[in-house]
């Protein structure tokens, strides 16, 4: 998969070269660009931003340099998404069937928002992490990217994606590791018993109970 992340803080996107999406990327299954919007500005001083008409606080990216970033990475196959609170809330089933996607190209909005000429003239999917507001669309962005890369082929293992929390429909159980004994707390005496059987057995309780301690909301049957 190919991702294009258009942003005027390209800075911002270290992370993404670190840690498991450092090596899919070394192992190219996934590509991460970054581009810097500010190229892009036709305007003399490369300004990106103007005041809302109508009046109101703060300023507004401009069309221009945004449509035109898009435009030099669009193709065919290219799905655009613009991270904002006003979007629909991100899930599990839709990163999973944004992974099969061959092209992403993600348009971070700054300041009070972007020029809604963009919206229409682009159509890109709205998508919100949450109820709440942030400063920009690049943490946003970089979540949704990291939610979505799990869910390519290779990234992590197919293990892994189906025993965490949300695959099965609530959260996932406690886990531990060595040493067995840390300040006084010891690792529950099923987990290190040997039996599979009481091990599958813990671990589903344990999930459950967790799940109906923080979110029941989850719980389809909710007795
Ligand atoms: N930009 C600012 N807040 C956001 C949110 N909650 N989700 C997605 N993009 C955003």
């Amino acid at each position: 998969m190919i991702i294009d992340i258009l942003t005027l803080f390209p800075e911002s996107f270290s992370y993404l070269n670190s840690s498991i999406l450092k090596r899919a990327q070394e192992s190219e299954i996934l590509k991460i660009n970054v581009l810097d919007i500010r190229e892009f500005s036709k305007d003399k001083h490369k300004k990106c931003d103007d005041y809302p008409f109508g009046g109101g606080a703060g300023m507004l990216m401009t069309a221009q340099p945004i449509c035109d970033a898009v435009k030099s990475v669009q193709k065919e196959n290219s799905h655009i998404l613009f991270p904002s609170p006003t979007g629909k809330t991100l899930t599990v089933e839709r990163a999973r069937e944004l992974s099969k996607e061959e092209h992403l190209i993600f348009i971070c909005g700054h300041y009070e928002g972007i020029d809604q000429r963009v919206i229409d003239l682009l159509k890109p999917e709205e998508i919100s992490i949450g109820d709440y507001v942030l400063t920009g669309g690049e943490l946003p962005t970089m979540v949704i990217v990291d939610c979505i890369s799990r869910f390519i082929e290779g990234v992590i293992t197919e293990e892994s994606l189906s025993e965490e929390s949300f695959s099965c429909g609530g959260l996932e159980y406690p886990q531990y590791t060595r040493p067995q004994i840390f300040e006084g707390l010891e690792v529950p005496k099923v987990l290190v018993s040997g039996n599979h059987a009481e091990v599958d057995k813990w671990r589903r309780e344990e999930a459950l109970k967790r799940t109906k301690e923080s979110r029941p909301d989850l719980i389809k049957d909710n007795n």
